[in-house]
């Protein structure tokens, strides 16, 4: 915990130490001043602001986050969760965070549509005096690292993601071990498509980066085919891939997608062109969602890598409760990903 931190919790526990004793568990913050007193039941009001529903991804992860809110629930506290779609547009998203202010959210969760709009979304939520827990969308300090100005400065704010540099070296490690280390027609480099999401996002660029070190760092030669933007998008995954596939074709070894959604697009116009994962092209995919996962076990997918949205939602869960709380929290939270092969 950074000194900001330690002093701005000493202080909340100065403040709570003039609060009765009385006080009914998870009562005892200044966030929770707002928190809704009826009877013994205390309601806290918890707003949720997603980038967009129409993500596969993030659906598990907002889906997850009610659920597991709900789980916490006793006789004497409840949440009320609202959970908004800011549909890919952030001056939608900018009214949303001001709504949630104006209602008087005790926490909020937000993954941002642009990571760039973060510092203008920190000082308004810190400026409404309501803590803010910052997911999926890291926005990254100076050097492109984990040292974001409005994340160290401010006590109630902080970041619950997973490294994507790890997903990224993870589908490369998954290449560099398969038995021709991904160079299917033998001439001694690995050539690939790489279908990267949202490329304003990190997660975009680390996996996009970190792939193809892990490649580079096994001593394994690589070649880029052709590098498109799919914006996390299965359509779009499907285009690209359908029509790099048209103009390389076998020149293709690889098609390595930033996300699951992307790659179940790319699966699509392989089949399309009468290409075989695992035969003749391989397929990379990042999320380990359901379908994606009985794609890697039947062999229509090379691998994945878990995306883990129940760890990262309730790691955000239990951060936005501390914070109900009163408790101090940290910067950063990080949950691992994990790799995904054929069983
Ligand atoms: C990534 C995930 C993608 C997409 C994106 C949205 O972590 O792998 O599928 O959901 O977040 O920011």
């Amino acid at each position: 915990m950074n000194f900001k931190k330690l002093l701005a919790s000493a202080l909340t526990v100065a403040m709570l130490a003039g609060c009765s004793s009385t006080t009914p568990a998870g009562s005892g913050s200044a966030a929770s001043e707002g928190g809704e007193a009826s009877g013994d039941a205390k309601t806290y009001n918890v707003g949720v602001a997603i980038y967009q529903f129409n993500d596969n991804f993030m659906t598990l992860y907002r889906n997850e986050i009610e659920a597991y809110f709900k789980t916490l629930e006793t006789d004497t506290v409840k949440y009320n969760v609202q959970i908004v779609d800011g549909k890919n547009d952030m001056a939608e998203q900018s009214n949303q965070i001001d709504s949630f202010i104006t209602q008087g959210m005790d926490v909020i969760i937000l993954n941002l549509v642009q990571t760039s709009s973060a510092d203008a979304a920190i000082e308004k939520v810190m400026g409404a005096g309501i803590p803010l827990v910052l997911i999926n969308r890291e926005p990254l300090g100076d050097n492109g690292d984990e040292s974001y100005a409005g994340i160290l400065d401010n006590a109630t704010v902080c970041y619950v993601g997973a490294d994507a540099r790890q997903s990224g070296t993870y589908q490369g490690e998954i290449v560099a071990e398969l038995p021709d280390k991904g160079d299917l027609n033998g001439d001694g480099k690995v050539s690939y498509l790489m279908i990267e999401g949202d490329p304003e996002n990190p997660d975009a660029q680390y996996r996009t980066q970190f792939s193809i070190k892990a490649l580079e760092d096994a001593g394994i030669t690589v070649e880029c085919i052709d590098d498109q933007i799919g914006n996390w998008d299965q359509t779009k995954g499907q285009e690209i891939c359908a029509n790099a596939l048209a103009q390389y074709g076998d020149k293709i070894e690889v098609v390595f997608c930033n996300n699951d959604a992307m790659a179940l697009g790319a699966f699509a116009a392989i089949d399309a062109a009468g290409r075989k994962v695992g035969e003749d092209i391989y397929l990379l995919g990042v999320d380990a969602l359901d379908e994606c996962v009985e794609m890697v076990n039947n062999g229509t997918m090379t691998g994945t890598v878990l995306n883990d949205a129940i760890g990262q939602s309730h790691t955000a869960v239990d951060v936005a409760v501390k914070l109900l709380n009163g408790e101090a929290i940290e910067n950063y939270y990080w949950v691992d990903y994990v790799k995904v092969t054929k069983e």
